[in-house]
């Protein structure tokens, strides 16, 4: 049966980095998404979905403004518990508060209770999906995944893999790394909405036979996409440096062991020298902005000019980063930007945080966008949601203006609804 959601629209139909930003995407004030069996069916001007679905069910979100659901590139679901952690940078944030708590997903309860607890924070959040890193733990991904299943919601993770480096409890070796992850992804990848991802820590936690290892699976398994770190702060890339004397640089530290390739998804990548960010945009990977984590862990900013040559995808990576929201997150990217002298345009935040992080994870056919024949996906955001935002918005000459206040200062109070697979998350509607 078709349902249409009635709202303001704001689909995009091109990429806001590609051309000016306002002419990306549409505007319609009294706007419908037509949802059918989870799917997208089409979206425009209420009257003319109206006529399009006759004896369509309505439900009515005024002025809300309907988006896809957004799309989290980069978090560590297992560090939900521990987010906000004071005072450390990368190594030692990792030593101290990281490695003990995820050190605890060996305990199957505990990684569910975390793996819920942490997907009904996004959901509030607006966050329809995201890309996560579980811990060594097999059972911490069959966690998320049934977590993700009870939810419908698409996610994608795997199983982090470490043999040095890190306390004995959270190091595999080579071959267990290869086998549960080749496990995993038999088990998981495809079934439903899960995908699974190859996921290698960084290289600083793997030997080069373990990154050797999961190259050879990525190769046998090409569909997968891989994630890991790259050059987050000057500490790790001088230690990564030491450990692996014969790379070029910290890239080829995955390329000379098979972990560079499109589908590939590289964390932060702030540092990066001329022929990484050569070789990057020839393989055509994909990187991940993180911007709260990079502010907070302290590792500097990314260059959005990058944008210009490899798909970008936007993050909150929890819990490095400070916050679940990605409007949080779009805030940062907004203020990181203006410190490198690079204006983000709300239509830019907007795409980031949707499509453009679908498009990393080569998934801009199933979320991202209000496109037909994408999943029905979609948060609706309140653009009054707080005294001190309404009072902002009403002065709005166009939907630009208005959305800017919600990005800047906005939070889950923002969040009127969300639907996963076109059932509605919160109660009342
Ligand atoms: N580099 C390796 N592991 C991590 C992690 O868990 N968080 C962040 N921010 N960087 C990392
Ligand atoms: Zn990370």
């Amino acid at each position: 049966m078709t349902t249409l959601i009635l709202g303001q629209i704001l689909p995009f139909a091109a990429d806001p980095f590609a051309v000016p930003p306002t002419q990306a995407a549409t505007h319609d004030a009294r706007g419908a998404v037509a949802i059918d069996g989870g799917r997208i069916l089409g979206q425009g001007a209420v009257d003319t979905m109206r006529t399009a679905h006759p004896g369509a069910t309505e439900i009515d979100h005024g002025d809300g403004l309907i988006l896809p659901g957004f799309v989290d590139a980069h978090v560590h679901y297992p560090q939900t518990a521990m987010i906000a952690s004071w005072g450390k940078r990368l190594i030692d944030w990792l030593n101290t508060y990281t490695f003990p708590e995820e050190s605890r997903f060996g305990d199957t309860a505990y990684a569910s209770e975390i793996a819920g607890r942490y997907l009904d924070l996004v959901l509030a959040c607006g966050t329809t999906s995201v890309a996560s890193y579980c811990t060594i733990h097999p059972g911490s991904v069959d966690a998320l995944f049934e977590a993700a299943q009870a939810r419908g919601m698409a996610v994608w993770a795997g199983k982090t893999c470490m043999d040095r480096n890190a306390p004995a409890t959270l190091r595999d070796d080579p071959q267990s790394a290869y086998d549960d992850s080749r496990a995993l992804l038999l088990r998981w990848h495809g079934k439903g909405r899960a995908r699974y991802v190859i996921t290698p820590r960084f290289s600083p936690t793997s030997t080069p036979d373990q990154l050797s290892a999961l190259g050879a699976l990525w190769a046998e398994h090409p569909e997968c996409l891989m994630q890991t770190h790259l050059s987050e702060q000057l500490d790790e890339i001088a230690w990564v440096r030491d450990l692996f004397p014969q790379a070029r640089d910290y890239l080829d530290t995955y390329e000379a062991h098979g972990l560079l390739g499109a589908n590939g998804l590289y964390g932060h990548a702030i540092h990066l020298e001329p022929r990484e960010r050569d070789r990057l945009a020839e393989v055509g990977a994909a990187l991940v902005h993180c911007p709260t984590s990079n502010t907070f862990i302290g590792s500097g900013l990314f260059d959005m000019g990058l944008t210009g040559t490899v798909r970008v995808g936007l993050a909150t990576d929890t819990g490095g980063g400070s916050s679940f929201s990605m409007l949080r997150t779009m805030a940062a990217a907004y203020e990181v930007a203006q410190l490198r002298g690079q204006a983000l345009h709300p239509a830019q935040l907007l795409w980031l945080a949707t499509e453009g992080s679908a498009r990393a994870l080569q998934a801009q056919d199933e979320v991202g966008t209000l496109a037909a024949g994408s999943a029905a996906d979609l948060v609706v955001l309140n653009l009054a949601s707080t005294p001190a935002i309404a009072q902002r918005s009403t002065r709005a000459g166009d939907i630009w203006e208005a959305v800017f206040p919600t990005i800047m200062m906005g939070d889950d109070r923002a969040v009127a609804q969300v639907y996963v697979a076109g059932r509605p998350v919160k109660a009342g509607d």
